[in-house]
């Protein structure tokens, strides 16, 4: 089955037609019959009667909630809804506790203007899918819209209207743990995806109850943070910006979301939350937004640090810019009346600011009822459903890249055949420190997960082989031998609850009870905070303890799949050379348990293709596939000459490349036929492959087709 076509055409973004979802739940507001004009006049009148506080009050966005994630907390929030000081809150999770401060915002406030209540609704909401990064290697923009749909509608139901999402940074560099909320390296797949989500989450105009406001971000360039460091310097050159990087946040903006979180880094020598020409000029001039701009956490106040000025000055240069919403600094509350009587801000840009807020909110449908996202009745109805698990489970699958699939024998005498999938039968041991733990199952940024209702591996295939199989288990080693660095990578309640006893007795236990298997399926890799926020790493390696772990279990001689949790591309050589199979499951979601077991026992065939390169070491990084050719490019099929542009210790390849990933079944292409031989600058053809699936099992292949421009007045990647 062809799931998707590849139609590259250097920077011009074609929209492909896909299959929108409907969903039976919700209903429209009034609003839905207002014109545009309807709304200016609305908001021109409510504009007369605000105090300049009052305005600079709707640009001011305090954190609350069960987390936090900068250095900053707010307090009083009370208090300031009263005095009309906050906009929104975010990370607020509970509809009756939403419901009831809407209430405080719209009954004792002097206006009583709604709030917007944001989240990050990453990957779900509680009903979990896999990290934005294993999504994207389904290529499956249906399935990609249909988890933002969900994610939608369950937010919504739990009075949410405003979501953090879709993060769309492309980066080459695995060494940044954000990878892992991302699609990749690729701009294209990146800015198809962009679209899929922010579809997914406003549905048609974000008028029903179950459609919420997305917010593409972080603009711009995060990605690119020199050597992998989180927060870093970006420098990177017009060309590269435009050519490799916007193309997904300009898809977001095309697609119409509502709203646009400035990144932390600088572009060009300023940080983006302070950068005129990136905020204004190419986000609204050339592109046409017409939402609202927020900054990220702590955004303006971390400009102090950047140098660039003290509190007001940098408040001042962000709302200048063009930014409009203030998330925790509380800069804007606390600088821009004086900013403003000092004339260092203009009326105008204050108003045009404001303005851009409760557009929002009046597109969202607040005004006329600011408790549409607040009905007591949705959470049972709408969250964890069966229908989403369901959904979350299936697509979980699709996600997940099958490395590698070595021909062993398993019974002594007949001929070898691929290990995976196998039948649940005997005894099966699921080993490692990543085998039973639930907190670790959906991965970074799960904010409204509950975490005890994932189960872990161990868990899920218990369940799944009642009656047909054992599963045994031992922990075998914990994360990381250094027990602080397992600390650092195991926050926000994902302990892994460190086993005190000796590395040795973990392994000697572990041994034991691979003894007695039939088949290992050794569960190891990063913890789910070892990528995501601020989860840099220079060492891609699976951990130390993990690998002899794994070393010691081949030695057993039993056949070992290696299921990978991940959140970004490791260094897999030693493994890919010695470990029969391997399944990149990422982090899964609340349902992947269930979906590797769909996976390894043959329920259903993992498609997924990789969308970032996986390299042999770190040396190798930025490595990525749409690479320039250099004037001293290797001869085909050399990995070293001298006076070439290589390594003398490695040859320029990934391990696994993008696009890559394995299949139960084989698929043979036919001979590609292109609509017409030429084509000009706007011009289109059509590519068309006939697929037949040559194997023995059901599956579906992502059909890839790549260009090159041979020659042009400018440069360009061997491959796109
Ligand atoms: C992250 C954002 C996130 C925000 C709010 C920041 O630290 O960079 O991606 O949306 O926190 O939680």
């Amino acid at each position: 089955m062809n799931r998707d076509k590849s139609n590259y055409n250097n920077m011009i973004y074609k929209k492909l037609s896909l299959s929108v979802l409907l969903f039976a739940a919700g209903f429209l507001t009034a609003s839905a019959q207002k014109s545009p004009q309807d709304m200016d006049r609305f908001i021109d009148v409510l504009m007369n009667k605000m105090t300049l506080e009052e305005k600079i009050g709707q640009l001011n966005l305090p954190v609350t909630g069960e987390i936090t994630t900068g250095q900053a907390k707010s307090s009083d929030i009370a208090a300031k809804i009263k005095k009309g000081e906050v906009g929104g809150l975010f990370n607020l999770k509970g509809v009756e506790k939403i419901r009831e401060v809407q209430k405080q915002a719209v009954e004792d406030s002097r206006l009583g203007i709604p709030l917007l209540f944001g989240m990050d609704v990453i990957h779900g909401y509680e009903t979990m899918f896999p990290i934005p990064l294993g999504l994207s290697c389904t290529w499956d923009m249906t399935a990609i819209e249909e988890s933002a749909r969900i994610a939608a509608v369950e937010a919504s139901a739990d009075g949410i209207s405003w979501t953090f999402s879709p993060m769309v940074d492309i980066s080459r560099d695995p060494r940044w743990g954000r990878v892992s909320e991302g699609s990749g390296e690729d701009p294209f797949l990146g800015a198809m995806i962009a679209e899929a989500m922010v579809r997914g989450y406003q549905g048609k105009n974000m008028e029903r109850n179950d459609e919420i406001m997305a917010c593409v971000k972080h603009f711009a360039l995060y990605g690119a943070g020199e050597a992998g460091r989180d927060y870093n310097t970006v420098d990177m050159s017009r060309q590269r910006m435009f050519n490799d990087y916007m193309l997904p946040y300009e898809a977001a903006v095309e697609a119409g979301v509502g709203s646009v979180m400035a990144s932390f880094n600088e572009v060009d020598g300023i940080p983006a939350t302070a950068n005129k020409w990136l905020m204004t000029d190419i986000l609204r001039g050339q592109w046409g937004f017409n939402g609202f701009v927020v900054t990220d956490y702590t955004g303006i106040s971390e400009m102090i640090d950047h140098g660039i000025g003290d509190l007001q000055t940098v408040s001042a240069r962000a709302i200048n810019a063009g930014v409009d919403m203030d998330m925790v600094s509380e800069g804007f509350v606390g600088t821009l009346k004086k900013s403003v009587q000092e004339g260092k801000v203009s009326m105008a840009t204050l108003n045009t600011a404001c303005r851009r807020i409760l557009e929002a909110k009046y597109k969202l449908g607040l005004f006329d009822n600011p408790y549409k996202y607040c009905d007591p009745k949705r959470p049972a109805r709408d969250i964890f459903t069966k229908a989403h698990r369901d959904a979350a489970r299936r697509i979980a699958a699709e996600s997940f890249v099958l490395l590698k699939n070595d021909d062993v024998t398993l019974i002594p005498g007949t001929p070898a055949e691929p290990l995976l999938p196998f039948n649940p039968k005997g005894n099966i041991a699921v080993i490692g420190p990543l085998a039973d733990s639930r907190t670790n199952m959906p991965g970074t940024w799960s904010v409204a997960a509950v975490l005890d209702r994932c189960p872990s591996l161990v868990e899920g295939l218990k369940e799944m082989t009642t009656g047909k199989a054992n599963i045994l288990y031992a922990k075998g080693s914990n994360l990381i031998s250094d027990a602080s660095y397992e600390e650092r990578a195991t926050m926000f309640g994902r302990s892994l609850n460190r086993d005190n006893r000796t590395d040795q007795q973990l392994l000697d236990e572990a041994l034991t009870v691979a003894n007695q298997s039939d088949i290992i399926i050794a569960a190891l890799g990063e913890s789910s905070e070892m990528s995501g926020e601020s989860s840099s790493r220079t060492d891609l390696n699976i951990p130390d303890v993990q690998q002899n772990l794994l070393k010691e279990l081949l030695k057993t001689g039993k056949p070992v799949v290696l299921v990978l949790f991940t959140g970004r591309p490791l260094t897999l050589t030693w493994e890919q050379e010695h470990v029969p199979a391997i399944l990149n499951v990422w982090f899964g979601g609340s349902e992947a348990a269930y979906a590797i077991g769909d996976a390894l026992f043959g329920y259903v065939n993992p498609g997924g293709k990789l969308t970032m390169s996986f390299p042999k070491n770190v040396g190798q990084i930025p490595l990525y596939y749409a690479h320039k050719n250099t004037g001293r490019p290797l001869a085909q099929g050399k990995w070293f000459e001298k006076f070439r542009s290589n390594y003398l210790d490695v040859d320029n390849e990934p391990l696994y490349p993008f696009g890559y990933g394995l299949s139960y079944t084989t698929f043979s292409y036919g001979d590609i036929d292109l609509s017409r031989s030429t084509i000009d600058m706007t011009g289109e053809l059509t590519a068309a492959v006939m697929v037949t699936n040559t194997g023995t099992w059901p599956g579906s292949e992502v059909v890839q087709l790549y260009i090159r421009d041979l020659v042009g007045s400018t440069t360009r990647p061997v491959k796109e």
